[in-house]
């Protein structure tokens, strides 16, 4: 208020020498007629104008002559001083209350001479001053935009108002800088102005989600006023992102024994943009057919599960598409790399690839009885394979390239001894804990006829009384062979020989199978009294073996006789 005052007073004093001057003039021009001009907002008891002094009366003059104030039912304004002849006001005026917005504020009253009811008319201009600043409306303007809007949308704002008038009203409007919008003003056809906010430039909800813009109207005062609205653009989500993973490629690495239902990894996908948009749900690619049957993927958590045992056997590693896609269904890939750890599940398998079933006793050492192969499914040290048999066996391993083994003799066998061997072969890897398997050859070692017949004594006696009866055995040998069949197969006979002439065999026979000797004929203790014959016992090998053995047969003499006188 004091500003004011203080700014007033200029004016007030050119006013009133420019109003003096005006008046004079006017009062020549249209008599009867009394114009005043005052500003608004102006002290209490300040001058509007000498009303004695345009009538043309003694100010003493007009108290006398009952001087007073006549308005139709208005608050008085205006006061007169009877002894000065002054107009002053009575109250503050304000000139937007009683005028509004109307270009031009004249206040009409009478002035009443009492003594000869003489009546006068005045006017008073109420001129403006700028006490008015805009205004808006609101103050906090909130607006929401779609980010996918195209530059050069417009949207228009609320107006300001100024309630005072002329270059006192509202003048312009401006838009503090930003980055994404201008201020256009239209003029409407009432003349009033309408300010309509323009986007410049495309918006970016993901870069910022909210704009503060400050628009300001002044009027065209002096000092000029001006009022401030603030607006708050909020930019409206649009999906113009999709999902982006966390890693451009998972890779995880899990023992194949891994028990099913085991979550081994998490994929995680986010999207900028917001609310639905940004609802990310994750699928497995389905046309892998067959990594669908061992993997689930949680669409909501993005945990990935195995659903069936692994078999790094099978396959060392998966490769698995997963998408992942926002509510409207914007999409993006990945790919998960599962390593399959090889865990020792597998124990070593023989392979057989040749082996003999007999091997001949009399061959060399070194003789190679079979060969095989060892492998293991397993890799790594869980298919390393160290093989072995028991040692107190007459066989030792060579290991040739490529896990192959070669079973061989280090010792030349004997049938006679061990006729067949059934060889324990052991293939164990080096898993922790290790697995073995066994394997079994059965062996059997052919005979060679590498035994002669040997009988169980190295001589034989014995004692056959005379007389006896044709055709009685006399006695038996054996001998015996440890070779097998034909080897083992032992035939008797005796060396031919005569006995005073007459061949042996006249007077004994042999069974060649049984070794039971029979006399053809009854000896005669009188005749001879031994005999001396080789028994010979021949197996029926290739070339046969044969052994021989002497045998005293002894005839003993028996009183067959009677005396005899011979002369
Ligand atoms: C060989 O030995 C193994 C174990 O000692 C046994 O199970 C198998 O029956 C044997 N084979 C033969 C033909 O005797
Ligand atoms: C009996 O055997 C010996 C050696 O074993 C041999 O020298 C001899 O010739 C054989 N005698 C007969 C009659 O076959």
């Amino acid at each position: 208020m004091k500003e004011m005052a203080a700014l007033q007073k200029l004016p007030h004093c050119r006013t009133l020498v420019l109003l003096c001057f005006l008046l004079a003039t006017l009062w020549d021009a249209r008599a009867g007629q009394i114009r005043y001009s005052v500003r608004e907002e102006i002290d209490r008891g300040s001058f509007v104008g000498n009303i004695a002094k345009d009538l043309s009366l003694e100010p003493l003059a007009l108290a006398e002559r009952g001087v007073r104030i006549v308005s139709r039912g208005r608050t008085q304004l205006f006061a007169l001083n009877p002894r000065s002849g002054s107009l002053v006001t009575a109250n503050r005026i304000d000139r937007e209350e009683l005028c509004g917005q109307s270009a031009q504020c004249l206040l009409n009253f009478n002035i009443l001479l009492e003594d000869k009811l003489t009546i006068y008319s005045v006017e008073v201009e109420i001129t403006d001053i700028n006490d008015n600043a805009p205004r808006f409306g609101v103050e906090e303007l909130e607006l929401k935009i779609s980010e996918a809007t195209m530059p050069g949308f417009r949207i228009p704002l609320k107006s300001a108002h100024d309630a005072d008038v002329g270059e006192n009203t509202l003048q312009k409007y401006a838009l503090l800088p930003n980055d994404h919008f201008s201020l256009d003003v239209r003029s409407g056809v009432d003349g009033n102005k309408y300010p309509e906010l323009v986007l410049e430039s495309a918006l970016d909800r993901e870069e910022e989600a909210v704009h503060h813009l400050v628009l300001v109207a002044s009027d065209g005062g002096d000092p000029v006023l001006s009022g401030t609205s603030r607006i708050c653009v909020k930019v409206l989500d649009v999906n113009d992102n999709a999902p982006v993973f966390t890693q451009p490629e998972y890779r995880v690495s899990i023992p194949e024994n891994t028990p099913v239902d085991t979550r081994i990894l998490t994929v995680t996908a986010t999207d900028v943009d917001e609310g639905y948009n940004a609802q990310v749900a994750y699928f497995l690619d389905k046309s892998l057919g067959e990594t669908s049957e061992v993997f689930e993927l949680q669409s909501t958590s993005g945990d990935l599960k195995i659903i069936k045992v692994l078999d790094y056997e099978d396959a060392t590693s998966h490769e698995i598409d997963i998408e992942a896609q926002d509510g409207p269904g914007l999409l993006t890939r990945t790919k998960v790399i599962v390593t399959v750890l090889d865990v020792n599940d597998n124990a070593p398998e023989f392979d057989m690839t040749s082996a003999s079933s007999s091997v001949s006793e009399d061959s060399p050492p070194g003789t190679i009885i079979g060969l095989f192969n060892v492998h293991d499914r397993d890799s790594g040290q869980n298919a390393f394979i160290t093989c072995s048999l028991p040692d107190n066996l007459p066989f030792k391993l060579e290991k040739s390239v490529d896990n192959y083994y070669r079973l061989v003799t280090t010792k030349a066998l004997d049938r006679e001894q061990f006729s067949f061997y059934n060889i324990t072969l052991t293939a164990k890897d080096e898993g922790n804990p290790s697995l073995s398997t066994d394997a079994h050859i059965l062996l059997q070692v052919a005979d060679i006829n590498d035994n002669a017949p040997a009988f169980s004594r190295t001589s034989y006696s014995a004692y056959i009384p005379e007389n006896n009866p044709r055709g009685a055995s006399i006695f038996s040998v054996t001998a015996h062979d440890p070779d097998s069949n034909n080897n083992g197969h032992i035939t008797y006979s005796f060396v031919e020989d005569t006995i005073q002439g007459t061949p042996l065999s006249s007077y004994i026979s042999m069974n060649s199978d049984s070794g039971v000797l029979y006399a053809l004929r009854s000896f005669d203790y009188e005749h001879f009294r031994d005999l001396q014959l080789w028994v010979i016992a021949r197996d029926s090998g290739n070339p046969p073996l044969s052994s021989n053995v002497s045998l005293s047969l002894f005839v003993l003499d028996q009183n067959d006789n009677a005396p005899e006188i011979l002369y």
